[in-house]
This record gives C-alpha cells, sequence and structure tokens, in this order.
C-alpha cells in the first residue's frame, strides 16, 4: 500500500543494520504499525510480533496479517454459499474474493458521500470514486459485516476479507496518494471497475498481539527485545490522510465535513506530529516500555533535532545513530511532477 512513511523498501537496508549491530530477540514491538509491514517482515523472521496504530484500518491490516496464524478455510461461510469457482485450482479465501467480486453494488455510504452524483448539490461534488466502484465497495463491506453478523466468519476470516477490501481499495481511488484530497478530473485506474484483491497469509510459531492504541500508554505493557519507532516525523497528521479507509474500515456512518467528507479524528492526533510534544512522547516511550534495544527510524528532515534525540535516550544506554541516504520521489501537493530528492534515513539505536 502507498503510505506516507511506509518501509516496505527500506526493509532490507534496516535489518542489514540490525544484523551488523548484533540487534537481534526473540520478540518485536513494531510500535508505530502502519500498514503492518514492519511487523510482516519480522513475522518471517519468526520473532513474536506485538504491534499497535492509533488507526483502525491499520489494526485491521495487523489483525490479518500479524495475528492470524491460521490457513483460513472459510468453512462455514463456503457450506453457506454453495458457490463454484469458475477456476479449476483456488485457496478457500480466493473463492470467497471470488464470490464477492460478482454480488450486486449497493448504494451505501460510500456511494452516497464520496462519488460525484449524490454528491451533487456540494460545491464540489466529492469524486474520490466512480459511482460503480462506490457502490462496489458498499456492497463488499455491508457482505462482510453481514456475513460477521451471521456468525459465519471466524475473527481471523473477517479481518482478513476487510484487509482485502483495505489494500484493495487505494488502487480506484481518484488520489494523488493520500485521501485528504480528490482529483479534479478522473484518473485512468479511478474509472477501472473495482475487483477485489486477495492479501497473502502469513504465518509463524507464536503468538503474536496487535492493538489499536495510543502507543505511548501502551508501552508499559509489552515486554519485548526489540522496540522498533517508526513514528510521524513532520507536522502531517496520519487521520486526515487516510480518513476513507478509516471509514470503509469501521463502517460506522460518521458525521463527516467538508469538501473532502473528513471524519472527526480528534482523538487520533499525533504527538509526535507537534515539535513540542514529540520529544516528551519519545522520552515516555524509552522510560515506560521493557526492551533490550530501541531503534527509532527518523529522517533528516523530522521535526525532532537530532541533537536532541540523542540527548533523551542516552539517558538510557548507549545510543548509538546510523545513517544512510534514500532517494524519494516527492509529488508536487497535486500530484502532477515528481521530483527526486535524496533524504538521509536515520536508524537511533539504544542499547539498553
Ligand atoms: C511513519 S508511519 C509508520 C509506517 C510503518 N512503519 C509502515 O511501514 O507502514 C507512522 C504511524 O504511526 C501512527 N501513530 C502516530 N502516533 C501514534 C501513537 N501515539 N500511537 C500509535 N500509533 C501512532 C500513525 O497512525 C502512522 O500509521
Amino acid at each position: 500500500m502507498r503510505y506516507i512513511g511506509n518501509k516496505e523498501n527500506l526493509l532490507p537496508q534496516i535489518y542489514e543494520i540490525f544484523q551488523q549491530k548484533n540487534i537481534q530477540g526473540k520478540s518485536f514491538f513494531d510500535v508505530f504499525s502502519g500498514t503492518a509491514n514492519v511487523g510482516k517482515y519480522f513475522k518471517n523472521l519468526d520473532y513474536q510480533i506485538f504491534s499497535s496504530d492509533l488507526m483502525y484500518f491499520s489494526y485491521v491490516l495487523q489483525k490479518a496479517y500479524i495475528c492470524n496464524n491460521e490457513d483460513c478455510q472459510f468453512e462455514k461461510l463456503l457450506t453457506k454459499l454453495n458457490f463454484r469457482s469458475t477456476k479449476l485450482f483456488c485457496s478457500p479465501l480466493e473463492m470467497v474474493v471470488e464470490y464477492l467480486n460478482q454480488i450486486e453494488p449497493q448504494e451505501g455510504f460510500i456511494y452516497q458521500n464520496y462519488t460525484p452524483e449524490p454528491t451533487q448539490h456540494l460545491e464540489k461534488p466529492r469524486m474520490y470514486f466512480s459511482s460503480e466502484n462506490g457502490k462496489i465497495i458498499d456492497a463488499i463491506r455491508l457482505k462482510i459485516e453481514q456475513w460477521k453478523s451471521e456468525d459465519l466468519l471466524t475473527e481471523n476470516e473477517y479481518f482478513i476479507l476487510l484487509a482485502c477490501l483495505i489494500e484493495t481499495v487505494p488502487f480506484y481511488a481518484n488520489i494523488a496518494g493520500v485521501f485528504g484530497a480528490f482529483h479534479k478530473k478522473w484518473d485512468v485506474r479511478a474509472i477501472k471497475k473495482m475487483e477485489l484483491r486477495t492479501i497473502p497469509l502469513l504465518k509463524n510459531n507464536h503468538q503474536n498481539f496487535v492493538f489499536n492504541q495510543n502507543s505511548v500508554d501502551l508501552v508499559s505493557q509489552i515486554k519485548a527485545d526489540i522496540y522498533y519507532l517508526d513514528p510521524p516525523y513532520n507536522q502531517r497528521q496520519y487521520a486526515p490522510n487516510y480518513h476513507l479507509l478509516e471509514t470503509i474500515a469501521k463502517y460506522d456512518n460518521p458525521i463527516i465535513k467538508g469538501v473532502s467528507g473528513m471524519r472527526d479524528y480528534s482523538e487520533q492526533k499525533s504527538g509526535f506530529c507537534n515539535a513540542k510534544t514529540a520529544l516528551q512522547e519519545l522520552e515516555k516511550i524509552a522510560t515506560l516500555g521493557s526492551y533490550n534495544y530501541l531503534v527509532l527510524s527518523y529522517n533528516s528532515e523530522g521535526i525532532m533535532q537530532s541533537d536532541d534525540i540523542i540527548n533523551t535516550l542516552a539517558k538510557y544506554g548507549n545510543i548509538e545513530l546510523v545513517e544512510f541516504d534514500y532517494l524519494r520521489f516527492k509529488s508536487n501537493n497535486n500530484g502532477q511532477s515528481k521530483h527526486k530528492k535524496y533524504v538521509k534515513e536515520q536508524l537511533y539505536i539504544l542499547k539498553r
């Protein structure tokens, strides 16, 4: 998934540094999980994973990728559906996704509020999704909830289907990467008919635990060999930029406002997006957490100053800073042009 600060492409480099610095253990806390990509990487390395994020859609991804350790046969559901796949060989998940791809579209909350026809009365009718895709998203989301209420899904199966939807939607959204605004003209990908995609299921040999909580409040309860911190590094809050993924995940008919149809996010503001509170939040994690290693991923353009980070963390053990260049593509505000920019990725390594 395209996500601000997504570490997917940096993980091999980060892990190489872990090996060089002999950072190892059996348990790993992904303190700012986002897409869950970091947790997934270390789950594959057979660490016991803990992870958390303020966003509920991130929790959905964490439940599906990190918590789940089953094959998921969708036994109850498939028995009830009595559906025949057109494919010769397919997994139970592929079969359920194929079923969801042929159900009747519905005019639900997403269609009503984020597609142009029903929002014509607004000064700027909302063009996040085509009418067709808005109705497809609603139909799939409602069907998953109906199956849950009919007790046809296990908890893991429910979150896996939601994760399939959360991972698919951005491919059909008429946006430049984030949901804070929509394009005024249709992007080619947004007018293609949405096809729900499957997600890969990962397994390891541990019970993994995931949370939808402010991690600063959670650390006192989590003991792990490695804490990996990848907090926001500027003033840009995540909740307004991904409000639609949150609404699709929760499907709670929120009160929405403004041109972009934003839900309230007053409870999901991060202290790391404020230069004054970021250091205090970091210090709380360093003091209250139980870890052998605390590794902070940050960036040379972040709002916490390097000296301040070092001085704060040095109170708790030996601190070392490792930096490497990272080529980032930056798009301008409306996503039209892109330019390359080198930024310094930083790893602050604290050994207790
Ligand atoms: C830089 S992103 C993490 C990206 C992630 N490592 C990845 O690869 O996708 C920062 C994340 O921290 C979350 N966040 C910010 N403050 C938080 C807090 N106090 N507690 C929990 N999550 C928080 C945001 O919602 C966002 O998903």
